[in-house]
């Protein structure tokens, strides 16, 4: 079983940290679908006003999530110690420090992958975070700016800065989202480092994390679009690799009922009170690759209450 500081994992999937996807209650969804590790949505660490209050607004755990990561993102060593900190006490059993987003709105605060060419910055935080924060500190991390000549290199200044475990997704920032993810450069980090590592990038499919897992040589598999919609994939993931059983895609029936269930636990759990726009996303999402799936999500976007959007995805299922 890999551990994380002393953070045990019981398999082998990670939901990724998404935007306005993993949120508390979709956590919750993937966990029960299998997931054996599940990362919040970033959360700003670099704000002026910071404490327990305001990331109460942003960030909450529940006890059957656990072990979850909180990842936060900025660029000051000091402030991002103390959010990882607040992280800790809000029951987050493993902070992680966002060193992978390549939007422009967090280059321009020097926060997310642009820290990658800043190795020193790179340390400080770390370091900073590590020597402070009660729970286990990670870093997540792209393969470079531009290239992937200093992947191993910064791993290894990560890991020395005490970080307890590094995902790598296989892009450089600049590549955004095009090409193939380099898993060859995954494994070259593991083959590196002695702190576990979290290998990201294209899998989309329990075949996809086995061939992962093989080819890189990485302790555990972070899955992300794969997951949008589709929390059935950490079962059928956790279940190909322990017994090479495929399990298959699920029927109409049982994404409805999924979608429902995400549904009640956003009444429960969201932080803020979940909007027509949450429905009619997550239906979108979930009526992917269903049969009709198409002219349906067509008529999800004119519904005008969450009751007719279930209507919609309902007869999906007749
Ligand atoms: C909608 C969306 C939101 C994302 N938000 C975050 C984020 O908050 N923090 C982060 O580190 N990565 C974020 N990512 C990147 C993913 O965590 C992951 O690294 C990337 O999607 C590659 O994995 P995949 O090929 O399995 O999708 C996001 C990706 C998507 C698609």
């Amino acid at each position: 079983m890999i551990k994380i500081g002393d953070v045990r994992i019981k398999g082998k999937t990670v939901l990724a940290p998404m935007c306005a996807v993993s949120t508390l209650p979709y956590r919750i969804l993937c966990k029960r679908h299998g997931a054996a590790l599940v990362f919040s949505e970033m959360i700003d660490a670099d704000v002026e006003q910071y404490g327990k209050y305001r990331f109460k607004k942003e960030f909450n755990t529940a006890e059957i999530e656990r072990p979850v990561v909180a990842q936060i993102f900025g660029s000051n060593p000091k402030k991002i110690a103390e959010s990882a900190e607040v992280m800790a006490d809000m029951n987050a059993d493993i902070v992680d420090i966002n060193m992978g987003c390549p939007s422009i709105k967090l280059s321009r605060n020097n926060a997310g992958a642009i820290l990658l060419k800043d190795q020193k910055l790179i340390a400080d935080i770390i370091s900073s975070a590590a020597s402070t924060t009660s729970v286990p500190v990670t870093a997540k991390i792209r393969l470079g700016i531009d290239s992937s000549k200093d992947t191993v290199k910064i791993a290894k200044i990560i890991e020395r800065a005490g970080a307890s475990a590094i995902t790598v997704h296989g892009r450089t920032m600049r590549a955004k989202y095009a090409g193939k993810a380099d898993w060859d450069m995954i494994r070259k980090v593991k083959d590196a480092v002695g702190i576990p590592v979290i290998g990201n990038g294209d899998v989309f499919c329990a075949q996809d994390a086995k061939d992962m897992l093989d080819q890189t040589g990485c302790d555990l598999v972070m899955i992300g679009r794969g997951a949008i919609g589709n929390p059935f994939i950490f079962k059928q993931c956790e279940e190909y690799i322990k017994s090479g059983k495929i399990i298959p895609d699920p029927v109409a029936k049982e994404k409805y009922d999924a979608y429902r269930t995400l549904c009640d636990l956003m009444d429960i759990y969201k932080l803020i009170k979940p909007q027509l726009k949450d429905y009619k996303v997550n239906a979108c999402w979930f009526t992917k690759g269903v049969s009709g799936g198409r002219e349906a999500r067509h008529e999800i976007g004119t519904c005008k209450t969450k009751e007719e959007v279930d209507a919609v995805f309902s007869r999906l299922c007749e």
